[in-house]
């Protein structure tokens, strides 16, 4: 005797969207067994109408008559009518007809009693039927010999396994689908197939459903029946996954000044591998894809929410020429975030986009840091909110303390390392960019940091640190100053650390390569209180390294370690893991919108012309600069939390230190912080791969995670393949260091460097992105009578132009801002890891951490002994706090790199 069931089938509308009252949704399950000549089980068909609907969601259901030993219902195809709109597809429960939410009369022509009284009988007999059934199915399962499948493993303490095998058909099944369906007519040749909440290893795939997990993976893959691979160019319905180089930032074909080199692909220029779109090449440069108006491709799937999607300009302009006048006083600058200003001439159209008005209509009212409107209606007028630095105190721009402190409990706490060995020696060849020697001389710095301490002594006691940008910048320092209006230098800022663990910045060396027939040229600033043209000098310089440090930290901490590292990591988990792959489900909600923010940030930020290049010092060269931090610098062991502090000297193991490192600087908010989010990340990870992967035969016998790991390196990482730095994955201990390197590049990085980008500098002075000139001292030791009369202007002339700093402002403001449908780290159990009790189980420790997490971050803050979290007018640390309001609110950690 077949059992009646009712599929229910959850569909969210757009915004405003109404489907046809006669819509329907055509249902085909599937057995996870096999029937008794190994073959897979006939579909079983059912045809879902709608049932109820409210502005958020159309529920759909169909009646379905499962025949008797047809099994667990394991994945479900979904099919729309020829010609409709897309849907997109949420959950799909299946359960017995007497659950059944339907009211009654409903389905069929029963009177309501006739049909109650049925009701009823249906359940009890099914009730006791279950019952019966799984108690006898599971005391079997205890005798049974496990079956023979690739990577079996005995086990069945840990729930999963076993938990299978006590599946009946009677038993309830969930999909959470979260995709988009397309009609037939739009994709006829790829079926669309959901698979139940419960996660398998390919080993341990219920046979029935072997075939229809490959077939998925191909579609994601797009693979045709003839065995080729669909190269079309890719169309915004679509969901295939596939890499690329990044050949399309450039736009040969408009303007030869916007040629760009490929990266990716070459020794000179390596990248990691973007989603390939399949777009054609430019006329003249056959290497590069051609730039579109609409939006650039990535899987359906990928796409924002439209929630996420009113978060960013519509119509932004993809390339602007930015005015150049700089501020002709600091009021002026001051009216940005009071009065406004006049929109400048020239500026970019990403001002038209008025942020803080979406904020503000948004469901939830906007906090109160973001209230006014950027653009004043009816109004030429640009007027910022103030950014958090600047509305406790206008004058932290001025305070080396501060320029310090960023360094640590900044927007770039990546970047400030220990000086291990002295003196600072470049590594470039002299012939190409001058003497190696370093203007930091012994007796320079011994003479700075005063006489109760030598300098072998500070090395030795860790008492030296350094922002080094040297040799980075050297290399671009000749073809930038190419460009008019924008300069660059070499750079090193040395700090020394004090008892209270606060430091202290003790010189800048700005360094020219030799150039224009004249040799390299190196100065040395000292901060001063005594003389005035010392005191302007040395703000300048602040103003030099901090543009290097805002290159820096947008161009490699930011876009390439986080945004653009993480896209091939998402391609590789869609085109190799299915979507019952337990690691699948536990690394997906760290990519969500990450193709999309990374294709938007192609289409208007990085692209030559853009808003990166336009604001910023290294101008045209910004991308080609990241991609040498690439080939110099980026290893994927080295993301990992703690080997990026071993790495930089700012820690070093110590198993009876807290996490089991010792910080050189106890008091450094970023990594006490990022320590424990990183600590509790390792152990729900842990726990979640130990649950699934028992010991390494599980791990060597997933040909899918093998499958995975290998892309990642080969296709989504080719210029890197052969370097150090790749772990094997052969032992579980491997997969929970490499899933857990990546969950924290997509939230604790990310965060860290993303969500306090305007509090910190949304006002320029604090933070310029460019420095415009050269310094007044460069080659001659004459001060020039412009900046003896009016150093505010030549202050104002190196700092960002007044277009530029409105566009940086923004696009702050945008970047810093969370969605309302964000999803932080933590806050809610993803379906498939609520349906394992071990799992919910291991979840629910992990949240606990995390809300602990807020409490100490709190209590950090109130706690005065540590100054460089607390002190008059400083921005308290909070940004990994994980949980926010949306908004702009300078903390919340997100699962993944989507703003
Ligand atoms: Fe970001």
């Amino acid at each position: 005797m077949g059992v009646s069931k009712i599929a229910s089938v959850d569909v969210i509308p757009k915004i405003n969207e109404q489907f046809p009252s006669d819509d329907t949704l055509f249902l085909k399950f599937a057995s996870s067994d096999l029937d008794s000549d190994g073959k897979e089980k006939a579909l079983i068909e059912g045809v879902a109408k709608i049932h109820k609907k409210s502005d958020q969601k159309y529920n759909y259901v169909a009646k379905i008559e499962v025949p008797e030993g047809f099994g667990e219902i394991g994945a479900v195809i979904v099919e729309l009518k020829e010609n409709s709109t897309e849907r997109f597809i949420d959950t799909i429960f299946i359960k017995n007809l007497g659950g059944s939410t339907i009211e009654p009369g409903e389905t069929d022509g029963l009177s309501g009693m006739i049909r109650r009284i049925y009701t009823y009988l249906v359940v009890l007999f099914a009730i006791i039927r279950l019952v019966l059934e799984s108690v006898t199915r599971c005391i079997k399962s205890l005798f049974r010999a496990p079956p023979v499948q690739q990577g079996s493993t005995t086990t069945g303490a840990l729930g999963s396994p076993l938990n299978a095998n006590c599946s009946t058909s009677e038993t309830p099944v969930t999909f959470s689908c979260n995709s988009w369906i397309q009609p037939k007519n739009l994709i006829p040749d790829q079926r669309r197939i959901f698979f139940s909440t419960k996660s398998y290893l390919p080993g341990k795939t219920p046979a029935g459903l072997l075939k229809l997990r490959k077939e998925d993976l191909a579609n994601l893959r797009g693979e045709k029946a003839d065995g080729t691979t669909d190269k079309n160019e890719r169309k915004a319905f679509e969901r295939i996954y596939d890499y690329d180089v990044y050949n399309d930032l450039g736009d040969p074909d408009i303007d030869p000044e916007w040629t760009r080199p490929v990266l990716g692909g070459s020794d000179e220029y390596p990248y990691p591998r973007r989603c390939r779109t399949g777009r054609p090449h430019t006329t003249l440069d056959r290497s590069s894809e051609k730039r579109v108006e609409g939006d650039f491709y990535v899987p359906r799937d990928e796409a924002f929410s439209e929630v996420k999607q009113k978060m960013f300009p519509p119509n932004a302009g993809k390339k602007n020429k930015l005015g150049t006048n700089p501020f002709p006083n600091f009021t002026e600058v001051d009216l940005m975030f009071r009065d406004g200003i006049e929109i400048p001439p020239s500026s970019h159209d990403i001002l038209k986009f008025n942020i803080i008005a979406t904020l503000n209509s948004s469901d939830q009212p906007a906090p109160p840091s973001v209230q006014p409107d950027i653009i004043q209606p009816d109004s030429t007028k640009l007027k910022f909110p103030p950014p958090e630095a600047l509305k406790r105190d206008k004058f932290l721009w001025l305070s080396d303390g501060e320029f310090a402190r960023q360094t640590l409990a900044g927007l770039n706490p990546y970047c400030i390392q220990l000086v291990k060995s002295w003196p600072l020696k470049s590594e470039l060849n002299p012939e190409d960019y001058g003497p190696q020697e370093s203007g930091f001389t012994t007796e320079l710095v011994q003479k700075l940091i005063g006489i109760s301490i030598t300098v072998e002594e500070a090395i030795a006691q860790k008492k030296l640190f350094v922002l080094d940008y040297h040799d980075i910048l050297m290399q671009y320092v000749e073809k930038v100053r190419s460009i008019r209006w924008t300069t660059l230098y070499g750079s090193r800022t040395l700090f020394f650390l004090n008892s209270d663990d606060t430091l202290e910045p003790l010189a800048i060396e700005l360094t020219r390569p030799p150039m224009d027939g004249k040799p390299q040229w190196k100065k040395v600033y000292t901060p001063s209180i005594d003389h005035a043209t010392d005191i302007w000098l040395w703000r300048l310089a602040k103003a030099h390294v901090l543009a290097h440090d805002s290159c820096v930290h947008q161009l490699v901490v930011h876009w390439l370690r986080t945004h653009c590292c993480m896209e091939p990591y998402a391609i590789a988990l869609n085109r190799q893991l299915s979507t019952m792959h337990p690691i699948y489900r536990l690394l997906h909600p760290h990519f969500r919108f990450n193709m999309r923010i990374n294709a938007n940030a192609r289409e208007i930020l990085i692209n030559a012309g853009g808003i990166i290049e336009s604001t910023f010092s290294a101008r045209g060269y910004c991308m080609e600069f990241s991609s040498l931090v690439y080939k110099k610098e980026w290893q994927f062991d080295t993301q990992a939390l703690p080997e990026d502090l071993i790495r930089r000297g700012m820690a070093e193991r110590d198993d009876k230190a807290p996490h089991g490192l010792k910080l050189a600087i106890k008091d450094y908010p970023f990594a006490n912080d990022g320590l424990i989010l990183w600590e509790a990340l390792v152990e729900w990870m842990t726990e979640y791969v130990n649950h699934y992967y028992p010991d390494d035969k599980a791990i060597k016998n997933d040909k899918e995670l093998e499958a995975w790991w290998n892309e990642i390196k080969e296709k989504g990482h080719p210029d890197k393949k052969n370097e150090a730095g790749w772990p094997t994955l052969e032992t579980p201990k491997d997969l929970i260091q490499i899933v857990s390197t990546i969950a924290w590049v997509g939230c604790g990085h990310h965060s860290a460097v993303n969500f306090i980008q305007y509090a910190h500098a949304g006002y320029f002075p604090s933070r310029p992105s460019i420095a415009r000139i050269n310094m007044p001292t460069e080659d001659f030791d004459i001060i020039p009578e412009k900046f003896i009369n009016n150093p505010e202007s030549v202050m104002l002339e190196a700092f960002p132009s007044i277009a530029q700093a409105s566009t940086v402002a923004q696009t702050m403001l945008i970047l810093s801002a969370h969605s309302p449908d964000e999803e932080y780290i933590g806050k809610k159990i993803e379906p498939a890891w609520a349906e394992d009790p071990m799992i919910a189980k291991a979840f629910d420790k992990f949240k606990m951490k995390l809300d602990k997490l807020e409490k100490t971050i709190d209590q950090r803050n109130e706690n005065s002994e540590l100054k460089n979290r607390r002190g008059v007018g400083l921005v308290p640390y909070e940004v990994l706090k994980p949980t926010s309001g949306f908004g702009v609110t300078g903390k919340g950690v997100p699962y993944s790199v989507s703003t």
